[in-house]
This record gives C-alpha cells, sequence and structure tokens, in this order.
C-alpha cells in the first residue's frame, strides 16, 4: 500500500532481486545519488542510505517516520574501515576480532574527521559500528565504498521487517528499492555493547547472546538502568516494537477473542483461534527467526489481543523477551 504524507517524497519503489549480479550495482548507484535502498541482513532488512550524506539521512528520518533523536547505526565492511570513523577500547578490540563480521554493534567516541555526519549520529559524540556478516550487505558496503547509514527498514515504532513484503508494507512508495533475498536468518536486531571510558556497557540485548560476550571480555556485562525516558540506546523507548493489537505475556491460556503466540505447544489447539508457535520444539533460534513475521501475521483487524507463552530467558531468550516487553508496553498515543 502507497502512503502519502506530508514532507515525505513520494517514490516509485522497486523491487531488486539480490541474486541478480546487476542489482548490487543498481542499489550502490541509488545510494551514492542519494537514494535510500532497504538491504537484507543477518539479523533484520536495514534502511540503507549514504552515512556521509546529510540529505540522505534527512530523507531517510522522514520515511521511516523516526525522530531525529535517536542515532543510526553504521554499517562498514570491515572492521579496519570502522575504526577509520571511531576510536576503539581494547575491549571493543577483542570484540570486534572475535565477532565481526556478525551481529554485534560497537558504541564508540567518534575520531576527529568522523565521516558519519551530526545528523546520523543524533549529535552525539559516540558513533554505533557493525559489520554484519550477510553476504548481500557486504557487497552492497563494498560497492557504495562509504559507511552506510541502516536503521531496521519498518515505519517508526513498528516491528522491524525480516522479509522484504515486510519492508514493503510498511514502506512501499517512501523508498527507492529493496534488495529482495528473502528471510533474514536470524531475526532479532543485534546485539548493542557501548565500549567507553568507563568500560563495557549492554545497550540493548540481541542476536549475540550475552554470555558469548561475557565470555569473550571476561568480565559480567552491566546493563544499565533504563528510565523509560532517556535511555542509553535512544531508539530503545520501552514502546517500540509495537502491533496494533495488544500483547499479554506470559500467557498460560487464550482469552476469548485472542490470538496466541505459542512457543514449544503450551496454548494446544485452543478452539481455533489464531495461534502461530514460534518453535514447537522450543529452539529458540527457530523462535527469534520466526518473532517478527509472526507478531505481524497474528496482529490482524478484529484481533482483540496477542497472548505470548512464557518463553526461557537464557541465549537468544533474552532478546526476544526483550522485544516482547516492548511490544506490550504502554504505547504513545
Ligand atoms: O541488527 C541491527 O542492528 C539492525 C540492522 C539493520 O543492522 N539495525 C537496527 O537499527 O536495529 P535501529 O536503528 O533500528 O536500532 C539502532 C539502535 C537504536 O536504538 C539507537 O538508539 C541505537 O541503536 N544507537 C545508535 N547510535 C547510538 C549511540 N551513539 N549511542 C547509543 N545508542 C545508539
Ligand atoms: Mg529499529
Amino acid at each position: 500500500m502507497k502512503v502519502k504524507a506530508p514532507g515525505v517524497a513520494e517514490r516509485d519503489t522497486r523491487v531488486l532481486p539480490a541474486g541478480d549480479a546487476a542489482s548490487i550495482a543498481e542499489a550502490a548507484r541509488v545510494i551514492l545519488q542519494g537514494g535510500l535502498v532497504a538491504m537484507p541482513t543477518e539479523t533484520v532488512y536495514g534502511l540503507a542510505a549514504d552515512a556521509t550524506n546529510a540529505r540522505a539521512i534527512a530523507a531517510l528520518y522522514a520515511a521511516k517516520g523516526r525522530p531525529q533523536f535517536n542515532p543510526l547505526i553504521a554499517h562498514f565492511a570491515s572492521a579496519l574501515a570502522a575504526e577509520g570513523e571511531a576510536e576503539l577500547t581494547a575491549d571493543a578490540h577483542r570484540l570486534a576480532a572475535r565477532f565481526w563480521p556478525g551481529p554485534l554493534t560497537i558504541v564508540a567516541p567518534v575520531k576527529p574527521g568522523c565521516r558519519v555526519g551530526l545528523l546520523a549520529r543524533s549529535g552525539l559524540e559516540t558513533l554505533a559500528l557493525r559489520v554484519p556478516s550477510h553476504p548481500i550487505a557486504r557487497q552492497l558496503i563494498a560497492a557504495v565504498g562509504r559507511p552506510l547509514a541502516a536503521p531496521s527498514a519498518n515505519r517508526s515504532g513498528r516491528v522491524s521487517g525480516t522479509r522484504a513484503e515486510h519492508v514493503m508494507a510498511d514502506l512501499d512508495g517512501r523508498i527507492d528499492a529493496i534488495l529482495d533475498a528473502g528471510p533474514c536468518p536470524i531475526g532479532v536486531e543485534s546485539t548493542i555493547v557501548a565500549c567507553l571510558a568507563d568500560g563495557p556497557r549492554l545497550l540493548r540485548p540481541g542476536a549475540l547472546a550475552r554470555a558469548d560476550i561475557e565470555d569473550c571480555l571476561g568480565m559480567a556485562l552491566r546493563t544499565p538502568a533504563v528510565s523509560g525516558k532517556t535511555p542509553l540506546a535512544p531508539g530503545a523507548l520501552a514502546s517500540h516494537y509495537a502491533p496494533q493489537a495488544r500483547v499479554r505475556l506470559n500467557a498460560q491460556t487464550l482469552r476469548p477473542g485472542e490470538a496466541g503466540l505459542d512457543f514449544a505447544g503450551r496454548f494446544g489447539r485452543a478452539g481455533g483461534a489464531p495461534i502461530i508457535d514460534l518453535s514447537p520444539g522450543g529452539d529458540l533460534h527457530e523462535a527469534a527467526a520466526n518473532l517478527f513475521s509472526s507478531l505481524r501475521a497474528l496482529d490482524a483487524p478484529g484481533v482483540a489481543g496477542i497472548a505470548v507463552a512464557p518463553i526461557p530467558a537464557q541465549g537468544l531468550g533474552e532478546a526476544i523477551n526483550d522485544r516482547l516487553a516492548r511490544a506490550a508496553a504502554d504505547r504513545p498515543i
């Protein structure tokens, strides 16, 4: 569905099949001209723009309807390229060496002359850096030859898109193209760790499990208290990944009118209510991969609410429970 909105340029959104060699070159050309292209990553689809082009970044915020106080992650082809823009501490180096390319975002102080502009950073003197492992994202970043700012490719406040159809449902008519590479393998966003002068802190649980990071650093990660209004990852506002329907967590059974987001078969058949099981066999990786598409599928008109079965908190479960808690939080009108 195309949506006209004040202040958002209407664009003809093309779907470029990622398997086609010409698609990457075309997507890179569009980005170098200041355009917006949704790209697959191993976590979720990102809406990519040239991070060094302030006009492109302004258009990106407008297309998503994203508040400009919420900074963007800069995506690089290599740790070396990322280090050109920001100062990595010893801890950051250790994490980068172990987990890049992969679903880890490191927040670090910018270097003087950082090419990622103030708008993309929301005026901060720190920069969120990520080196994705998805081959299409990597080819696109290499073809552009500049850092790509890429927030999740959804309208602000909606759940992230893990398939090209999700991106089209949110952004058709607002962006120039989407590189369609099918479903994203992991399905939840990267883990964000701040590596600043006061040591490493977990800003957002995500696709890389806390235990793996703690194991690499040889210490427990501090988790800053999120005060709701001024979280440390500014996008981590309490209600963020919100479907339209009310979300009820840790449900043991379904109430009348509710759809069910199940895990490991707890709800059974429940008398014909729509139910999606994130993983009938209780596998957290499978559950993460299915999370956002299942929330979107259950969030249909006429569904009074979505009941969510309990999901274990370890490993990827921390990120899954974090996203579900945000989906269930009271949201601003
Ligand atoms: O997996 C991912 O990280 C995906 C893919 C596309 O790479 N991207 C993603 O971007 O989730 P986004 O914009 O939806 O979320 C980025 C988060 C936001 O909560 C933002 O506030 C936080 O990163 N962030 C960005 N720069 C920051 C900084 N300098 N300090 C603290 N938080 C920052
Ligand atoms: Mg997002």
